[in-house]
């Protein structure tokens, strides 16, 4: 292969085959860098030793794919290429056979610069070419491989559960595929294997897992396409924390092929911590946690800034931004967002000018340094009084908001000045289990609780109460619902979320609560989940799992910015496949055969 040679290879005989990445034609020498999938060789075409051949080389064109038979030897001392592998020597060709000629590409695999995203996704064979695109889809490689063997490893099994089904739900809308020998009925893509997976521990087989894709119509994002690939797992009598060793061993594994090493057990992090401490339910640790500095004000002083003292004074520390420019400073205010009466404090010199000694005793709090930037964010004066909470829970529906709209602004911030302060630097994985979510959410568009995981989520042993009294006020956004927490973990990794998951519910008494409590009656219950609610009472063992995103792992495992740089045929932010122009309309005898009429 073209990449492999080395010197120790000089003098023998070899045949490449690949594509013509280069050609300089210098008259009676030709020179060309063959590329294949291991890399980049160098070959010389001499008129002096075979004038026919040389003469072929020259009608030579980019991404032409030949094979080139002939020595291996060392280049002159001058020419050695210290920039490749292969630099050290060169194919000094005897034969050459075009095996197939291309036309010119709308952009090459070697240019530098990048051609617009939707010709790169029109063109993805070209794309894929690229060298960093071919990194990529084998490091994809590499990690899904070594996943599987440390699961298999354990004694998991790989399981395949259908992908024409229907509807789990996760959140999002489902891909339909109608039915042609039944008209009028649809099978749904599958959102998760998520009740598979479970009737797989009804079914005996007590570890599961399963590198499968799932299908969800959803808004998309940079994290999110509408098929995506999971590793999937399951396994009976769990802990939480069988599933998370299970899970940061795997990790371990896929980094390590990657070329990193991390540090495992990850920290662990209740939820309402990180709402106090990051406003986000999935912290990015590599930037500074929030500090509450109420303290450093006198009540006077907090009076006249009208904010309210009961609230959480959160000081947003984003480090080593260096002096803002006037414009630096103005556009800090447009980027925070307030929820529930949250207010920005943008211009922390100001407040020092005022009030000094709180100025002070905020830098010494925060552990502000030089050229560390300041924001505060507060509650305003007029914010209602605190609603009361169980004691178990550590933040208010008042703190939440405060410290959400602090959240978002931090990472805006670090967003922003993320080059300046070189926080985010490649290599470095801050790994966290974020634990004990709220079981439920309160949808106010819907005037219904909803389920904050999926509704096969166990509620905590200890707010079997809450529960029980909360499907007595389903419609009430006070109810005591707000309060049970889930059996439920993310793992979060530089901020991005890479997995979830739960025990789950093994009886089918509470299972049928929590539908009640998301506001199905018992025949919805029945026709959605009827086979499941009888599944379940037919010995079922305790059981938990998770499910981890492949394509977030490898995305900031090779550094991109998009889902779409490690998924070799991606879909487009309107859910397009502009390679083979998906999806499209079909025709009329074929809808027709469905049962299905299309309203213009
Ligand atoms: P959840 O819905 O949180 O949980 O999904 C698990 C993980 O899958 C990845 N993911 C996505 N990746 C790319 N594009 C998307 N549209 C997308 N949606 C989700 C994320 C996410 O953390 N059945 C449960 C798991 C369980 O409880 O075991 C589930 O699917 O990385």
């Amino acid at each position: 292969m073209c990449g492999t040679l080395r010197a120790s290879g000089a003098g023998k005989k070899a045949v490449l085959m690949g594509w013509v990445n280069r050609r300089r034609d210098l008259g009676s020498i030709i020179f060309i860098d063959l590329r294949d999938r291991t890399g980049v060789a160098q070959v010389v075409f001499n008129r002096e030793r075979n004038a026919a051949v040389h003469d072929r080389a020259a009608t030579l064109r980019n991404e032409y794919v030949i094979a080139a038979i002939g020595t291996l030897k060392l280049r002159d001392a001058d020419t050695i290429n210290k920039n490749i592998p292969t630099g050290e020597v060169e194919l000094v060709a005897d034969e050459i056979r075009i095996l197939n000629e291309s036309k010119l590409p709308p952009f090459l695999p070697s240019d530098t610069a990048l051609s617009n995203e939707e010709t790169r996704l029109k063109y993805r064979y070209i794309d894929l070419r690229r060298d960093v695109m071919q990194f990529n889809i084998e490091t994809r490689h590499k990690v899904a491989k070594a996943i599987r063997d440390y699961l298999s490893s354990l004694g998991f099994f790989e399981i395949e559960t259908p992908f024409m089904t229907r509807s789990t739900p996760e959140g999002a809308r489902d891909y339909l595929v109608p039915s042609r020998v039944q008209p009028g009925t649809f099978y749904a893509l599958p959102q998760s294997p998520q009740l598979f997976k479970q009737i797989l521990m009804i079914s005996g087989f007590d570890k599961y897992f399963q590198i499968v894709r799932c299908f969800r119509d959803e808004d998309l994002r940079a994290d999110r396409q509408p098929e995506f690939t999971q590793i999937d797992l399951e396994i009976s009598y769990p802990q939480p924390e069988r599933v998370w060793e299970v899970v940061e061993g795997f990790l371990h594994a896929a980094f390590k092929a990657a070329g990193f090493e991390i540090k495992t057990p990850f920290p662990r992090m209740d939820y309402d911590e990180a709402i106090r401490l990051y406003g986000i339910d999935k912290p990015d640790l590599r930037l500074p946690a929030f500090t509450d500095v109420r303290d450093c004000f006198t009540a006077q002083n907090l009076e006249e800034l009208a904010i309210n003292a009961n609230l959480p004074v959160i000081a947003i520390r984003t480090p080593k931004v260096g002096e803002l420019s006037r414009k630096e400073r103005d556009d800090i205010k447009p980027m925070f967002h307030s929820k529930g009466g949250a207010k920005i404090f943008e211009d922390f010199k100001r407040i020092g000018n005022k009030y000094p000694d709180a100025a002070a005793a905020i830098a010494k709090k925060t552990g502000m340094e030089e050229g560390d930037l300041i924001v505060l964010v507060a509650g305003s004066a007029q914010a209602g009084p605190q609603t009361a909470m169980p004691a178990h829970r550590k933040v208010t529906p008042a703190e939440l908001a405060i410290c959400a709209s602090a959240g978002l602004l931090r990472l805006a911030l670090a967003q922003k000045y993320a080059e300046r302060h070189k926080c985010f630097q490649r290599g470095d994985f801050r790994f966290l289990w974020v634990t004990n979510f709220p079981m439920f959410e309160w949808d106010e568009s819907e005037k219904q609780w909803m389920a904050a995981h999926h509704p096969f989520t166990s509620p905590h042993e200890e707010d079997m109460g809450l529960l029980e009294a909360g499907v007595e006020s389903v419609n009430d956004p006070q109810s005591p619902l707000s309060a049970v927490r889930a059996l439920a973990y993310d793992v979060v990794l530089n901020g991005t979320e890479l997995g979830s998951g739960s025990i789950r519910i093994h009886r089918q008494d509470i299972q049928r609560k929590i539908f009640r409590a998301l506001g199905m009656t018992e025949e919805e219950a029945k026709s959605r989940f009827g086979f499941f609610l009888e599944a379940l009472e037919y010995g079922t063992p305790p059981h938990g799992g998770i499910a981890l995103g492949l394509d977030r792992i490898v995305m900031i495992l090779a550094g991109a910015e998009s889902l779409r740089e490690v998924i070799p045929f991606p879909k487009t932010a309107r859910a397009v496949d502009l390679m083979v122009d998906a999806p499209t309309p079909v025709p009329e005898r074929q809808l027709k055969e469905l049962g299905i009429q299309i309203k213009k």
